[in-house]
């Protein structure tokens, strides 16, 4: 559809949700559930989108900038209703096929707009709303028909006891087309048991103007769960996890207990990898094919090339190449980049540092600011002395370097390829190339010492 554009309603409260937090920047795994209703829409083809805020307007619609780009907001200062809200978009809805989502519906589909979006057009309909089943229809406006066709949405609060019985129910996803929805609007009332402008009226209004109304029976009723709770929240999470980790196993990822594994939307995992239960596996992380993630890792927007093993560990904004192992127990922090065949083993935290091929860190060692060579080894205990309180300064280790056991490099300083660092030493001056840096008292014994103390 060419000229489709979205009015996303987001001004309410939530106040069941008990939280300082707006209810739709509440989390369903790594997103912000307005955020998948975002996506959905500009997977539909939606060019223009309007969200409509009110509750924490600032804090709503920061966050919805800092992440999407071209999206317009309206303010919605009291909630007057779900009519009121869309009324409030104002020269956005003049023109156009407007389709009216909830910022706190996060299983919405783009298929489903796109099924919505198609049933609108070709029925030529002034309005086409979504409707479901519910086994337990409580608290949704209920679909009322008349000779098979629309007749009219009534709200629970409203329904009368035979009305409160009908099973179908509004979604509360509706395309108009702009012309009869202003129309409408200006016909729009409050005298209801709420005294809010329903939404849900201007249906009714514009069939009685002779518009015609559609309804498309949705196939899954679980793209339509509303959150209003902590409770809904979890059981959304859940559904999310099965959604994607579906898609990834159907993609070939072997997901060993999809129940206990946290994948965002949009991490990318290549074929014949396996991930091990317990990982959260968030933002634009990027896994090849082959590895061995898990079980229980973290990994925030980090790329891993083919072939690496990452168990136990920690992955902010780091890269992995290829037939690399990580782990257990490692911390790799932001800006760390490693090369090939490397070894990056227990306790070691990596810190804005490149890594080169072959390099190995096997245990408890802190790589900070540093750029290190190929086919490094670090004996255990190194610690790259990076800050004097005030300033961060940068190691670099050349190619096939000998860090012995216990080594503190204080940076600035430079280690030439092939040098040796003895065990226990703290560096301070550069070492030149194939060179052995002794930085540490020579061993003294005393002899029958304990005799002579008395002891
Ligand atoms: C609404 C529908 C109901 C439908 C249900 C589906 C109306 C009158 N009723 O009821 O038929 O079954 O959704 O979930 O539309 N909002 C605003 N401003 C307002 C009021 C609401 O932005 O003044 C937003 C809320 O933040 C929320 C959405 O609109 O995102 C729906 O509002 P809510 O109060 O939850 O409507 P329901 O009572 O659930
Ligand atoms: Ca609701």
């Amino acid at each position: 559809m060419d000229n489709l554009k979205v009015v996303i309603l987001a001004a309410g409260q939530g106040t069941r949700m008990k939280s300082e937090v707006p209810k739709v920047l509440h989390r369903v795994l790594d997103k912000t559930m307005v955020g998948y209703v975002i996506e959905a829409s500009k997977e539909a083809g939606a060019k223009e989108i309007c969200v409509v805020v009110g509750h924490q307007s600032a804090m709503v619609k920061n966050t919805i900038k800092d992440m999407y780009d071209n999206i317009v907001f309206a303010v919605q200062k009291e909630q007057l209703g779900t009519g009121h809200a869309v009324m409030q978009a104002g020269d956005f809805i003049k023109d156009g096929n407007i389709l009216v989502l909830c910022g706190d519906t996060p299983l919405i589909t783009a298929e489903t707009i796109g099924k919505l979006c198609d049933a609108h057009e070709q029925q030529k309909n002034s309005v086409t709303v979504v409707s479901m089943l519910a086994d337990d229809p409580t608290g949704y406006g209920r679909i009322i028909r008349e000779n098979d066709g629309f007749s009219r949405i009534v709200e629970q609060k409203d329904a009368t006891p035979e009305q409160a019985k009908v099973k179908e129910v509004n979604t509360g996803v509706y395309i108009f087309k702009a012309d009869a929805l202003n129309s409408a609007f200006e016909k729009l009332g409050n005298n209801n048991s709420q005294g809010e402008y329903y939404l849900t009226d201007t249906l009714e209004i514009i069939k009685n103007d002779g518009g015609r109304v559609g309804i498309m029976t949705a196939e899954d009723d679980r793209e339509f769960m509303g959150v209003n709770s902590k409770l809904h929240l979890s059981q959304a999470i859940a559904a999310m996890r099965e959604r994607i980790n579906t898609r990834l196993m159907l993609d070939g990822v072997t997901i060993t207990d999809p129940a206990n594994t946290y994948i965002g939307k949009d991490v990318k995992i290549g074929a014949d990898t396996i991930i091990y239960p317990g990982c959260m596996l968030e933002g634009r992380t990027t896994i090849g094919k082959s590895c061995i993630i898990g079980p229980n890792t973290r990994m925030t927007s980090s790329t891993v090339d083919d072939c690496v093993t990452v168990q136990m560990s920690v992955l902010i904004d780091a890269k992995v190449k290829s037939f690399t192992t990580v782990g257990p127990f490692a911390y790799l922090r932001p800006n760390s980049e490693v090369g090939e065949h490397c070894r990056i083993g227990d306790f070691v935290e990596i810190k804005n540092s490149a890594i080169d091929d072959g390099t190995k860190v096997s245990h408890l060692t802190y790589v900070g600011d540093s750029d290190v060579g190929k086919c490094v080894n670090f004996g255990c205990g190194t610690v790259t002395v990076n800050y004097d309180g005030k300033n961060k300064y940068r190691c670099k280790i050349g190619d096939g370097v000998f860090i012995g056991c216990n080594t503190n490099l204080v940076a600035p300083v430079e280690v030439g390829d092939r040098a040796y660092t003895a065990a226990g030493s703290t560096i301070t001056k550069n070492v030149p190339e194939d060179s052995l840096a002794i930085a540490r008292n020579r061993q003294e014994n005393k002899l029958g010492w304990r005799k002579k103390v008395n002891k």
